[in-house]
């Protein structure tokens, strides 16, 4: 094991989420100056000790803690490795905010395997560093569509399908998002679950919401191909209302979203799992991405950014 570091970016799910489980489609984009990045050294004393925001301590104490799905991780690598007691410190340094819906944990897990990979001077084909994402994700969200970990390891915008590779797909020659967030965390294995558990109890009524959302990203790809800024911001809003009837919108981000729209904004929604977490409100151009951003940290906004879709990276 020689010392190496992996990379990964934040995400933002344009449009999608929840629906994307069940087999619709999705877009969802790299945020790449938002980073996760692992840095691995290996230790002679057999010593394996993890340093983050989210856990510091040795690897085997980490099976009791929120850090458990992780850890699995990175006891299977050293497995596939052969070298499951190579010592190690392991530093995580992450510029993502946890359980925002920004994809930190499958962020967490891309940088990761990126790192070990590296230590072990073994290429690493894209499709296996999905597959080796998906062994924390299941854990850590239960039934992951596999778009985080997809988008986390990507450099341009994706077009996601559950159980296909992801293609980079094109984005407009103007527009911004604004990214804002709510400050109240939102766990995605609630939030999936209780979508779930929706379309168990009345899939009559939840399941033609479910369809909605993919029919209208797939419209989105559309208005996306065609420079059509205002149909994508009424893809966001149908998207939004079903979302919300599938309970997965909160009071605080509905505030956010009504305050973006008096903005101006052309659409906005929640993104990522919600019941918390950020939202996402669509700027016709980047000139008129500030007055969204103020109006949405008067309405109780924690931390804004500014993605502007012609460079479809570096927010600030
Ligand atoms: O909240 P996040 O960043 O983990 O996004 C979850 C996206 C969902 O569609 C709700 C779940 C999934 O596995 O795709």
């Amino acid at each position: 094991m020689k010392k190496s570091q992996g990379i990964s970016y934040a995400k933002i799910i344009l449009i999608g989420e929840h629906a994307v489980v069940y087999q619709q489609p999705a877009i969802a984009l790299p945020i790449r100056s938002l980073t996760v990045t692992a840095t691995l050294t290996p230790r002679t004393d057999g010593r394996q000790q993890i340093a983050s925001i989210f856990y510091q301590g040795s690897l085997t104490d980490a099976a009791q803690t929120p850090f458990a799905g992780i850890a699995t991780l990175i006891r299977r690598l050293l497995t596939f490795f052969e070298a499951p007691a190579q010592g190690f410190d392991l530093a995580i340094s992450s510029m993502l905010p946890p359980e925002r819906g920004m994809g930190s944990s499958a962020a967490t897990a891309v940088a990761i395997i990126r790192a070990v990979y590296q230590a072990f001077d073994a290429s690493l084909p894209h499709d296996r560093l999905l597959n080796w994402a998906n062994v924390s994700e299941r854990i850590i969200h239960g039934n992951p569509s596999g778009l985080d970990a997809a988008t986390a390891s990507a450099t341009a915008p994706q077009w996601f399908v559950r159980g296909q590779a992801p293609t980079p797909i094109d984005f407009p020659t103007t527009g911004s998002l604004v990214i804002a967030d709510t400050g109240v965390p939102g766990q995605t294995k609630t939030a999936v679950a209780s979508v779930a558990a929706k379309l168990t109890q009345d899939p009559a009524r939840y399941q033609p919401l479910i369809e909605a959302i993919g029919q209208a990203t797939s419209q989105a790809a559309l208005a996306l191909a065609q420079d059509d800024l205002p149909l994508l911001g009424r893809q966001l809003m149908i998207s939004q209302n079903a979302l919300r009837q599938l309970g997965v919108s909160s009071p605080a981000l509905d505030k956010l979203v009504a305050a973006a729209l008096s903005a101006g904004a052309l659409g906005a929604k929640l993104t990522g799992s919600g019941q918390g977490g950020c939202m996402i409100a669509l700027a016709k151009a980047p000139a008129e991405a500030g007055a969204i951003r103020r109006a949405l940290e008067a309405a109780g906004a924690t931390t804004t950014w500014q993605y502007d879709l012609v460079e479809s990276e570096d927010p600030s």
